[in-house]
């Protein structure tokens, strides 16, 4: 009877391990180098889901350790997933074969979340076609010179908050990730919705749009959980069913944007806003759009572009806030626009304020906000490396992309760990491997709202660097580490700075 009984379970483990490790030579019989270290059912996935490191550090470290190859497989659980080296693979990949692999990895259930699984990100086909129009639409040089309109006022509001903080102190200390996030919830309230989001009023701070940004995006526990569910293990979502947008937040923008789209559709008037060149969008298409559509670009205005933009901007203060020397060069070219357009913000200024990209682009360098690209495979393909391997890759195997790893490669920057904005120089700018440096995406799916981002984020620094200096204060803990299971960049302890008037 024992011996049966023991027969039985070894045999019942025997079986369960092989369903956990069957898969494990499916790089090795295709010829493919595989990461170091699986384990029977989690595969390389260990350091990433015990929190000890982020996805982006996490693909970094199979990056390094196999730089000499074009590719390297590993197992996300019991999944195969290929990690491109090369950036000639990566514009394979992002760009030229587009249609072999133009879906994102992200899975939002459409049951679950309805407005989100409308945003361009989580959309394939037609509907994604459709939906990236529109936001293309809106981000155009016309319509951004209308967008920046609402900018601009919000850039008032945000000098005035910084005045009357250090009306009375010659210094203040601030986070800067807090800073501006109340800057960047500020303008996707105007120049998303044309309405005030009480982001720099502190006796409506429980009502502000960066209170709803906080809700869903701010790394917690449940954001971690929907980070793990979403990116790297979606099949087990269809069993915990959880929701990427709380409930609530699906409601405040559904109620949002019914009352301000009914308004807009009787009074007709004119506004500096998204949901203005949406119903002008309307008229021109000659259909009346969806309100369920509406309210998901609407949804995607503000889950893409608040916290992505105020993640870069909060970096780059605290480079500038690092490198002293670099703040004072970039206030010199500030001053120097706005002395040549009056004092005032400028649509034109604002593209005139060339050391600020280049500023901006070794910020996302040295420290990019989203750190990593997953992509689907969507029809079999060959992916050829220059070292002479080949993977005919197969439909749903997911492919990453290393973005940190290629950011930091020696291969393609000089002492990559130097902050040095004149590697963006115009000079300099031309030897960059576009397929080495990632900060927005590449290919179709590049992030339409690169130019509304770098135009906010820029109009944001130019307004405090003209009247104010920072330094980096000691509460900084230093050097930088990253919250694991954080979907963006997002230093532990904040980025903590001490500004004051010039
Ligand atoms: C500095 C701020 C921003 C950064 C760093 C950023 C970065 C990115 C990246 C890396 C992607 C993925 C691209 C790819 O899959 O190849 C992306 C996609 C996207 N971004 Fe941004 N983004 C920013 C701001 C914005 C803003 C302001 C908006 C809109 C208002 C926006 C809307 C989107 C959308 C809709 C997608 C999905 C595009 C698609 O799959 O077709 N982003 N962004």
């Amino acid at each position: 009877m024992t011996i049966v009984l023991v027969s039985l379970i070894l045999g019942a483990f025997a079986i369960l391990y092989y369903y956990l490790t069957h898969n494990y030579k499916y790089w090795q019989k295709r010829g493919i180098p595989c990461a170091d270290g699986i384990l029977p059912g989690i595969g390389h996935m260990l350091p990433a889901i015990t929190l000890r490191t982020t996805f982006p550090e996490f693909l970094s470290k199979m990056y390094n350790d196999n730089k000499n190859c074009s590719m390297v497989g590993f197992y996300s659980f019991t999944k195969p997933s290929l990690v491109v080296i090369e950036p000639q693979l990566v514009k394979t990949v992002l760009q030229a074969n587009f249609s072999s692999f133009n879906r994102n990895v992200f899975q939002v259930d459409p049951d679950l979340d309805p407005l989100f699984a409308l945003n361009p990100f989580n959309l394939i086909g037609e509907k994604w076609q459709a939906a990236r129009k529109r936001l293309t639409y809106a981000f155009s040089s016309m319509r951004l010179k209308i967008l920046l309109e609402s900018v601009k006022t919000v850039c008032v509001v945000f000098e005035n908050y910084l005045d009357n903080k250090l009306k009375e102190t010659r210094k203040i200390e601030v986070e800067l990730k807090d800073l501006c996030s109340k800057f960047t919830a500020q303008v996707v309230a105007g120049a998303g919705f044309g309405v005030d989001g009480y982001c720099f009023n502190e006796e409506k701070k429980d009502l502000s749009f960066q209170k709803v940004g906080t809700a869903i995006l701010q790394p917690n526990l449940r954001t971690k959980i929907v980070m793990m569910l979403t990116f790297i293990a979606p099949s087990l979502n269809k069993i915990l069913r959880v929701k990427a947008i709380p409930k609530h937040i699906d409601n405040f923008f559904r109620t949002l944007v019914a009352e301000l789209i009914e308004q807009r559709r009787k009074d007709g008037k004119p506004r500096n806003d998204f949901l203005h060149l949406m119903t002008e969008l309307e008229k021109q298409e000659g259909t009346k759009f969806d309100l369920e559509v509406l309210t998901a670009h609407a949804m995607s205005f503000f889950i893409d572009g608040y916290e992505t933009s105020s993640t870069v901007m909060s970096l780059v203060l605290y480079q500038l806030a690092v490198h002293q020397e670099i703040q004072k060069k970039l206030r010199e070219e500030v001053m120097s626009v706005f002395e040549k357009y009056n004092g005032e913000i400028t649509y034109e200024g604002l593209k005139e304020m060339t050391y600020m990209d280049q500023v901006l682009c070794e910020s996302q360098r040295i420290i990019p906000t989203v750190g990593f690209q997953s992509k689907m495979c969507t029809e079999e393909f060959e992916l050829k490396g220059s070292d002479g391997l080949v993977c005919r890759v197969q439909p749903t195997t997911e492919i990453q992309i290393p973005v940190d790893g290629l950011h930091r490669d020696p291969k393609y920057w000089n002492n990559p760990e130097i902050f040095d904005p004149d590697r963006f120089s115009p000079e300099n700018k031309q030897s960059i491997d576009r397929f080495a440096f990632l900060p927005f995406g590449e290919g179709p799916r590049i992030c339409p709202g690169m130019r509304m981002a770098l135009l906010q984020i820029k109009a944001g620094l130019a307004v405090l660097l003209r009247k104010y200096s920072l330094e980096l204060s000691p509460k900084t803990k230093l050097p930088l580490k990253m919250i694991p299971g954080a979907i963006l960049a997002s230093p532990e302890g904040g980025l903590w700075v001490k500004i004051q008037q010039l």
